[in-house]
């Protein structure tokens, strides 16, 4: 999982997964982790693996030590704190050399805004210092109103280039109500632009040939579409005060297993309200549909591994992969990241 980014921010999980005293095992770039809230409210990420015989922490039970949260070890009891520090070994007795604050698991740090939880992964597993300031997001909510999550059996890479490929819609996501065959092409003229970490597609009309957002917001409605390394996308529709906000996360977990979590917040939009017993099978149904069609990819990618990108249609996949290069290298020379994308605009039939 070497080409992965690090001394990055990847979303962990949603708010409401976390609840208070409780905590639960997730991978994040190939490493366990461990996903807590302490009792305190607060959230926060350890390694889960217990430094002493590699339990998982996450299989033990939060505990107060000296007033703090701390995470017990099911198996000899060590306590760890939200810091990763060891704060107590209970076999320990008056005299014996060992300083439980010496030992130490890998502690993550951890934002959590808008119901989400992020982790910040760093490159120095021991790196203590202060995190690039995490993910902002617009949403227009405090709370997402619908969270769906996926396992995609594909890389980081290939999650990411599916995720932002315009040329797939048609055919994958062809239901009626979103794309119906009927629709046809039309050409596609859009407008890109560079942003922090990534590009935008600059607020447009959405297509002609989408119908539901035609159908929620109305005829005057503009959309949004941005990207951010290392793997966000998010979408802004509007109509007057009516704001639909859908945020996807990708979190690669293993080689060849990535999480897509998909978050929708709404605003002043009363349908979606309404709608929202059918639109959470429907978000749902999207994300099936990307996983399916990852699925049968599969199945070609075990004979042939290398892919084939045209212009303009899939001048996206080649941005992501030029921002990587560009974040590697910045790294390399200790310098800062120059986004590498220029103004342009992109033309398709889809
Ligand atoms: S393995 Fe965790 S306390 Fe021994
Ligand atoms: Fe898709």
């Amino acid at each position: 999982m070497s080409e992965l980014l690090r001394d990055a921010w990847y979303f962990a999980a949603a708010s409401a997964e976390l609840k208070p005293g409780q905590q639960f095992r997730r991978f994040i770039l190939g490493e366990p982790v461990m996903l807590a809230r302490g009792r305190d409210g607060r959230a926060f990420a350890l390694r889960d693996v217990c430094p002493h015989r590699a339990a998982p922490l996450s299989a033990g039970r939060q505990v107060e030590t000296d007033g703090a949260v701390t995470i017990e070890c099911p198996y000899h009891g060590w306590r760890y704190g939200p810091d990763g520090a060891c704060k107590f070994i209970p076999s320990l007795i008056e005299g014996q050399p060992y300083e439980a604050g010496r030992i130490r698991t890998r502690a993550y740090q951890t934002h959590e805004a808008h119901g989400l939880v992020f982790v910040y992964v760093s490159a120095d597993p021991r790196f203590e210092g202060a995190p690039p300031a995490p993910p902002v997001l617009d949403a227009p909510e405090t709370a997402p109103n619908i969270v769906t999550t996926r396992i995609f059996a594909s890389d980081m890479d290939n999650a990411v280039v599916g995720l932002i490929d315009p040329a797939h819609v048609p055919y994958v996501h062809s239901q009626w109500w979103w794309r119906p065959p009927s629709a046809g092409r039309k050409l596609k003229e859009k407008r890109f632009e560079p942003r922090e970490l990534g590009w935008a597609m600059a607020r447009h009309a959405p297509a002609a040939n989408s119908l539901a957002y035609r159908w929620l917001f109305g005829s005057d409605v503009t959309t949004e579409i941005v990207f951010k390394l290392p793997g966000y996308r998010w979408e802004v529709v509007e109509s007057g005060a009516k704001r639909l906000y859908t945020l996807t996360c990708l979190t690669p977990e293993h080689e060849g297993s990535t999480r897509i979590t998909q978050v929708t917040y709404w605003k002043n939009a009363w349908i979606m309200d309404a709608l929202k017993p059918w639109l959470v099978p429907a978000a749902r149904d999207f994300l099936d549909q990307d996983g399916r069609m990852v699925d049968l990819q599969n199945e070609g990618l075990k004979y042939t591994p290398s892919m084939l990108w045209i212009d303009d249609i899939d001048v996206q996949a080649k941005w992501y992969l030029t921002l990587k290069r560009e974040w590697t290298k910045a790294k390399a020379e200790s310098r800062a990241f120059v986004n590498p994308i220029q103004p342009t605009t992109l033309k398709w039939m889809s």
